[in-house]
């Protein structure tokens, strides 16, 4: 049975009177609804069947035609807000949608282009999250770290305009190749600027597009000098000091600042580091540069992480390290959100 014909037979009870009568239809429906054992996703009707059985567990007629007229506006009408496509009448079947601070990722998506050899990449679940979270279709992202690609691709897939950033060469080369090998469903632009994220006129940039802002900017930068990405100069992971590596990413929030649009959103994905026997907050310590620039925080995220691959094989020594030391072994990093006001 499809949406239209469960629609039709569902209204029909609109004007029934006799509350067993009613019960009697709201089963026989119910029992004709396919089950999807999966998890909801969009498409799926699996929520009338929890709808029909808060109907029929009403004590009421009244309270289960309050139920009943919820659940055919559920199946017509789409309610979504001004950032994301999001059908708030369906929000039940959005399950794969985080909503909690702390993301406990499982293993990296390593489907179609996503391959996570790039050493300093993100998983694909964390601009997946974001952009479905912040965007619509058609929208545009920019990510100033570009990196590997991940985030253009997660653009080709759900269909949102995407320029990426990437100051290296042969980086730009790696983005291009992961980029060019996911299909564009939707029939999307990806841009790719070579360059140097705390210089380029952006402003300029955007015009080159034809469009007129961006409507999310995800920033994962170098955790300052944790991973060194190249011995170039205007490379963060190259910065002398972290009072040099906030002043260069504040530069890049001054850049990207007049081209997100207004009331459109902005994520950083930073980690802290640990050096001679201190905990560094520097994930903090970028997110300060950000409200300082009169953002508002929206939520601190903690995202889990597995050890390195060198870690992972130094796991007994570290655990010594730590108890010896007074310390904790890094198994997080951070995803702050912001909101341009
Ligand atoms: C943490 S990685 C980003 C990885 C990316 N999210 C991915 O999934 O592959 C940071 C990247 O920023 C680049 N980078 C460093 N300084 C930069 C700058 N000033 N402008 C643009 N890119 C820069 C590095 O070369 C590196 O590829």
């Amino acid at each position: 049975m499809n949406k239209e014909k469960i629609y039709i037979l569902l209204e029909s009870q609109i004007d029934e009177t006799d509350f067993n009568n009613f019960k009697k239809t709201i089963e026989n429906i119910r029992s004709k609804i396919p089950q999807n054992k999966k998890a909801p996703n969009q498409n799926d009707l699996s929520f009338v069947i929890e709808d029909l059985d808060q109907i029929l567990s009403s004590k009421t007629l009244d309270r289960a035609k309050y139920y009943l007229k919820r659940t055919l506006k559920a199946l017509t009408k789409v309610k979504t807000n001004k950032i994301n496509d999001i059908n708030l009448n369906r929000w039940k079947n959005y399950q794969d949608i985080i909503t909690d601070s702390l993301w406990l990722i499982g293993k990296r998506d390593k489907t179609g282009a996503h391959n996570g050899a790039y050493w300093g990449n993100f998983v694909p679940q964390i601009p997946n999250q974001l952009i479905k979270r912040y965007t619509k279709k058609n929208d545009w992202v920019l990510d100033t770290f570009l990196g590997s690609g991940t985030t253009l691709i997660e653009c080709k897939r759900l269909g949102r305009n995407g320029v990426g950033v990437e100051l290296l060469s042969k980086v730009v080369k790696l983005a291009k190749e992961n980029i060019d090998k996911e299909n564009n469903p939707y029939e999307i632009k990806t841009e790719i600027i070579k360059g140097d994220s705390t210089s380029i006129n952006f402003k300029e940039e955007i015009e080159k597009l034809k469009t007129k802002n961006f409507q999310l900017v995800i920033m994962h930068p170098p955790y300052w000098d944790i991973i060194k990405f190249s011995k170039n100069k205007k490379d963060l992971s190259n910065t002398k000091t972290q009072k040099e590596f906030l002043k260069n990413f504040g530069e890049i929030v001054d850049g990207v600042t007049p081209v997100l649009q207004k009331g459109r959103y902005l994520a950083v994905v930073i980690g802290d580091k640990y050096s001679n026997g201190e905990w560094i907050p520097l994930a903090f310590n970028t997110m300060q540069e950000v409200l300082n620039r009169g953002y508002k925080l929206k939520s601190t995220i903690v995202k889990n992480f597995d050890e390195t691959k060198g870690k992972m094989k130094q796991k007994e020594l570290w655990r010594y390290r730590a108890l010896a030391g007074g310390f904790y072994i890094f198994k997080h990093e951070y995803i702050f959100i912001f909101q341009k006001p």
